[in-house]
C-alpha cells in the first residue's frame, strides 16, 4: 500500500519539501472549482488542524474524469509537486499530477456540510464527528495530554500499574456503582433466594471500578511511587456538562508523602500539562481560543506561571457565606461544596486554580486521614476556572485504630476490606495520592463547555451508542 507524508510533517518542514514531489492521503474538507478550470481541494488527514490545498486541473489527461467525482468527505490520494502558494491563507500548495479516489461520499447524504453543526447534532454522528475541526482538535489534545501524563510520572520514577476494572470494592462509598453480573434480569429464576449470587459469575457482588486508588495503595506500599491511568465508571444519574458514566482517571499514589507533598506534586503536574499543550498543541489551542473560549490563552499562560491559591475548606466556607453572590444551594459548614461554589471561588474570588484542604470528616470517604481536630480529614480538592473540581485527593489513614474507627463510623465491613486493614498491620507508612479526571482536564485546557465533546464516545444516562 502506498504511504504518503503526514500533512503536519509537511507543514512543519515546508521549506524542505517545496519543489519536491510529495504524496498525501486524507479526506476532502471542501472542493471548489474556478472558472479558469482549476479545482481547489482542501485535504485533511487528521495530523493537524490545517488542511493542505491541492490544486488540480479539471482537464488533466490522467485524472479529469475522476476529479469530477471528488466531493466533500471523499477519501483521496494526491501526488504532485509542493510549491509556494500565491493565494491567501496558505503558504504552500500541492500541484496534483496524480489523484486516486479511495472512497466517494455522496454529497446528498454526507452529514457533515461546510456550515457549523451543533455539538448535539454531532454527538448523534460520533462515527463522523472526529472529521470536524473541534472534535479532531480535542482528540489531538487528548492524545498529547495522555502521553504527557506518562512522561511526567515516568521521569519522576513512578511505576505505571494497572488496577482492575472489575472489582468487589467500592472505593468512594458513594453507592454510584455499576453492577457486573452474568445473571439475566429477564430470568430471575437463575438466582437462588437464600444466596442471590450463588449462580453469578463471581459468586459475590461485583462492580465496575469507581477508582483504582485502593489497589494503587497496595502497590505504593511496595514500589514506593505508582500511578494508575484507566477507565473509571460512575452511575451518577446527573446530566451535567462535567459528568460522564465512563471517564478516564489518572491516580498517583506515593509512600512517604503527606498532604502538602501531595499538593505540591499535583501543582507541578497541572503546570507541566498546561505547559505541554501550550508548547505543543499551539495550532489546536488557537482554534479553541478563536471559536470556543476567547480567554483561553491568557488563562493557561497564567496557570503555567503562578502558584495555586491554597486555603482550607473552613476558610472557603467563610468566604462563600460572606459573599453577596446569590447561590442556588446554601453554604453551611459540613456540607459539600456545589459546582457553583467551586466556580465562584476559582473564577471570581481568586481567578486562578484553588486548592481546598481539610474537609469535614463526615462528607469524605473512610480512607482519608483524620486530622488532630477530630472533625476534619486531610483531603484536597483542586478547582480550576471554567470547570470547577478537576482533582480530588488526600493523605490516607495509615493508623490501624483510626482506620478501624473510620470504617465503623461509615458502616464499612472490616472483614470485606481485610486486605486494606492488613496494609496498616504490616509495615504501614504515611502515604497520599490524588485522582485527576482526564476529561475535566481536557475541558479546562480547551475551553470546550460540555464533557461529551472531549471523549470519543460519551456514556451518560440513556446514552451508550457506538
Ligand atoms: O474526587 P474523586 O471522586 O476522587 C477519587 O476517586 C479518589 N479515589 C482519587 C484518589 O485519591 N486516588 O474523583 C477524582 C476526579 C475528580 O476530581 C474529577 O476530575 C473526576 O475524577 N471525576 C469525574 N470526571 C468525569 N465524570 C465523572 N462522573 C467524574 N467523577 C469524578
Ligand atoms: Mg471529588
Amino acid at each position: 500500500m502506498e504511504k504518503g507524508i503526514r500533512i503536519s510533517d509537511l507543514f512543519r518542514n515546508e521549506q524542505d519539501y517545496v519543489g519536491k514531489k510529495v504524496l498525501v492521503q486524507g479526506w476532502v474538507k471542501t472542493r471548489r472549482d474556478s472558472k479558469a478550470g482549476i479545482a481547489f481541494i482542501e485535504l485533511n488527514d487528521g495530523s493537524s488542524l490545517r488542511s493542505l490545498q491541492v490544486i488540480a486541473q479539471l482537464d488533466h489527461d490522467d485524472y479529469s474524469e475522476l476529479l469530477r467525482k471528488i466531493t466533500t468527505g471523499s477519501a483521496i490520494l494526491a501526488e504532485g509537486v509542493l510549491s509556494a502558494s500565491p493565494g491567501k491563507g496558505q503558504s504552500v500548495e500541492l500541484q496534483a499530477q496524480r489523484i486516486l479516489l479511495y472512497g466517494w461520499a455522496d454529497p446528498a447524504l454526507y452529514p457533515l456540510q461546510k456550515k457549523r453543526h451543533s455539538f448535539e447534532y454531532l454527538r448523534q454522528i460520533a462515527h463522523l464527528r472526529p472529521r470536524t475541526n473541534t472534535i479532531g482538535a480535542a482528540a489531538r489534545v487528548r492524545n498529547r495530554l495522555s502521553y504527557a501524563i506518562h512522561q511526567f510520572f515516568q521521569e519522576q520514577g513512578f511505576h505505571y500499574i494497572n488496577t482492575p476494572i472489575i472489582t468487589s470494592s467500592d472505593c468512594e462509598g458513594a453507592g454510584e456503582i455499576f453492577r457486573v453480573t452474568t445473571l439475566d434480569p429477564a430470568n430471575p429464576s437463575s438466582a437462588v433466594p437464600e444466596n442471590p449470587y450463588l449462580n453469578d459469575f463471581f459468586a459475590k457482588p461485583a462492580f465496575l471500578t469507581v477508582s483504582g486508588q485502593l489497589q494503587a495503595e497496595i502497590y505504593a506500599l511496595a514500589l514506593g511511587r505508582v500511578y494508575t491511568f484507566g477507565p473509571t465508571f460512575r452511575a451518577e444519574n446527573s446530566n451535567t456538562s462535567r459528568h460522564l458514566a465512563e471517564f478516564w482517571m489518572v491516580e498517583p499514589e506515593m509512600a512517604f508523602f503527606d498532604l502538602l507533598d501531595d499538593l505540591e506534586l499535583a501543582q507541578a503536574f497541572i503546570k507541566r500539562l498546561v505547559g505541554v499543550v501550550l508548547n505543543e498543541c499551539q495550532e489546536d489551542l488557537e482554534f479553541f481560543a478563536r471559536f470556543i473560549e476567547p480567554e483561553l490563552m491568557g488563562r493557561l499562560q497564567t496557570i503555567a506561571r503562578s502558584d495555586f491559591e491554597v486555603l482550607t475548606y473552613t476558610e472557603a466556607v467563610d468566604i462563600l457565606r460572606k459573599s453577596a453572590e446569590q447561590f442556588i444551594f446554601p453554604v453551611e459548614w459540613g456540607t459539600d461544596l456545589q459546582a457553583e461554589h467551586e466556580r465562584y471561588l476559582t473564577e471570581k474570588v481568586f481567578k486562578k486554580p484553588v486548592a481546598l484542604l481539610d474537609f469535614p470528616r463526615s462528607i469524605k470517604p473512610f480512607y482519608m486521614r483524620v486530622n488532630d481536630d477530630g472533625e476534619t480529614v486531610a483531603a484536597m480538592d483542586i478547582l480550576v476556572p471554567g470547570t470547577g473540581e478537576i482533582i480530588g485527593g488526600s493523605q490516607r489513614e495509615e493508623r490501624l485504630e483510626m482506620l478501624l474507627e473510620q470504617m465503623r463510623l461509615k458502616g464499612i465491613s472490616a472483614e470485606d476490606y481485610r486486605w486494606y486493614v492488613e496494609l496498616r498491620e504490616f509495615g504501614s507508612v504515611p502515604h497520599s495520592g490524588f485522582g485527576l479526571g482526564l476529561e475535566r482536564l481536557i475541558q479546562f485546557v480547551t475551553g470546550i463547555p460540555n464533557i461529551r465533546e472531549v471523549i470519543p464516545f460519551p456514556r451518560t444516562p440513556g446514552h451508550v451508542e457506538f
